[in-house]
């Protein structure tokens, strides 16, 4: 048996370091509950970054999983599968949209929704229209395409030339928008609220602006729901409040319980300019992965579900306003559903480490938001816990 700093001395010499991981070792996950190496509990109000909606080792995706496991594991998108066919329906009978493509991973929706976006515009334009507008403060992911969406110069200096094509506006700015935007225009790509640039949400005005402007200029509104999509804000879809629909949209961290999934939906209208070897990927939708998925959509699609996400929202936001009130630190907080960022006026770093010291797993946005996203399957108490460890953790700034 490996102790807790033979594990970190293995990452330390055998896995490259593309990331600054926490000073424990996870082992085991419960409900909204992890336990370390040491046997430490910790409340998780990070859910993998927006991923474990339903919690660790919920009894239904568990089921789906371990009966599909034994089932069928495994077979190339050469054949049907079940649980596929049935994610699909699911997800389009759900959505704006008439059909979906699934990859693997947030990044590979987003570029799927690239290409399947200038196949489109191709079709219908000719190959000249292939430019995107992407937003400041966006994240997009970290493949060539998606960086070239994702305007942070620390992610993308290292790594030019990347896609070329890619125009930066103001989020929330639609005059920054029109600016760009001209005949080479095949797409604008937009997070209905965005999660790593600060939990900023869109305006259901933007969102029009934006749909009027695509529209009077050929060009595909696209929606980035990868971290906010699935109930996290407390309706299915981020955007479903603006009512404003777009014509691709991608989907990943939440959908599949924890392995990994991406979608990319889309309608008719793009899905027809799609062909037989435009795109595809060797695990998506694999039947565990999708089985798991039907668990968790049939979950969270559920009105109770998501009015429990909505009551438990408000809740958490009258706790951290009663914070804001003690806290100077704390400069704005603001968010929807179980997605929250508290803007404070200096980094969030030792705030983070305090909570985690006392129990309580909370990330950033950025240097100076502190962000979070419980599972969404979290009761009154868990709450309260947290923001009990959150005041004592703001008082470490
Ligand atoms: C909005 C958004 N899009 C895309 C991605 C990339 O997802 P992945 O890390 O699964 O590639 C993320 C990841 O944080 C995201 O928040």
């Amino acid at each position: 048996m490996l102790d807790t700093q033979q594990i970190k001395d293995l990452d330390a010499q055998y896995v490259v370091h593309t990331y600054n991981r926490a000073p424990f070792v996870l082992e085991r996950g419960e409900g909204v509950w992890l336990y370390d190496t040491e046997g430490k509990a910790y409340l998780d109000f990070v859910s993998g970054i927006a991923v474990n909606a339903l919690g660790h080792a919920h009894p239904a995706v568990v089921q789906a999983i371990v009966e599909q496991v034994g089932r069928l594991d495994h077979v190339s998108n050469l054949y049907h599968t079940v649980p596929q066919a049935r994610l699909a329906q699911m997800l389009v009978e759900a959505s704006f949209a008439d059909k979906v493509f699934f990859c693997n991973s947030g990044t590979e929706s987003v570029e799927a929704a690239i290409k399947f976006a200038r196949k489109w515009a191709r079709a219908n334009y000719g190959s000249e229209k292939n430019e995107f507008i992407t937003l400041s403060g966006a994240f997009h992911g970290r493949t060539l395409g998606a960086l070239a969406l994702t305007p942070r110069e620390h992610y993308q200096e290292p790594f030019r030339p990347l896609m070329p094509g890619a125009k930066v506006a103001t989020f929330n700015d639609l005059a920054s928008v029109e600016a760009l935007m001209d005949e080479h225009t095949c797409a604008v790509i937009v997070e209905p609220l965005q999660g790593e640039g600060g939990v900023n949400a869109a305006t259901p005005e933007f969102l029009q602006g934006l749909r009027d402007l695509c529209d009077r200029n050929g060009s595909l509104l696209i929606y980035d729901e990868v971290q906010c999509g699935l109930g996290r804000t407390g309706t299915l879809w981020a955007h479903e409040p603006s009512g404003v629909t777009p014509d691709i949209m991608t989907l990943a961290k939440p959908i599949a319980g924890g392995l990994p999934m991406g979608c990319t939906l889309m309608t008719q209208a793009v899905a027809d300019t799609i062909e037989p070897g435009d795109h595809g990927s060797t695990f998506a939708a694999n039947p565990i992965a999708a089985s798991a998925a039907v668990a968790v959509v049939g979950i969270i699609s559920q009105p109770s579900f998501l009015e429990h996400v909505r009551w438990c929202g408000g809740y958490l936001e009258a706790g951290l306003l009663k914070l804001q009130e003690t806290h100077d630190c704390i400069q704005q907080v603001r968010g929807r559903g179980l997605i929250w960022g508290v803007e404070c006026n200096t980094a969030v770093g030792p705030a983070v480490n305090a909570a985690a010291a006392e129990g309580l797993l909370v990330l950033n946005a950025g240097a100076n938001v502190l962000r979070l996203l419980p599972p969404l399957i979290i009761e009154q108490e868990h709450m309260d816990r947290a923001l009990t460890i959150l005041d004592q953790a703001f008082g470490a700034l």
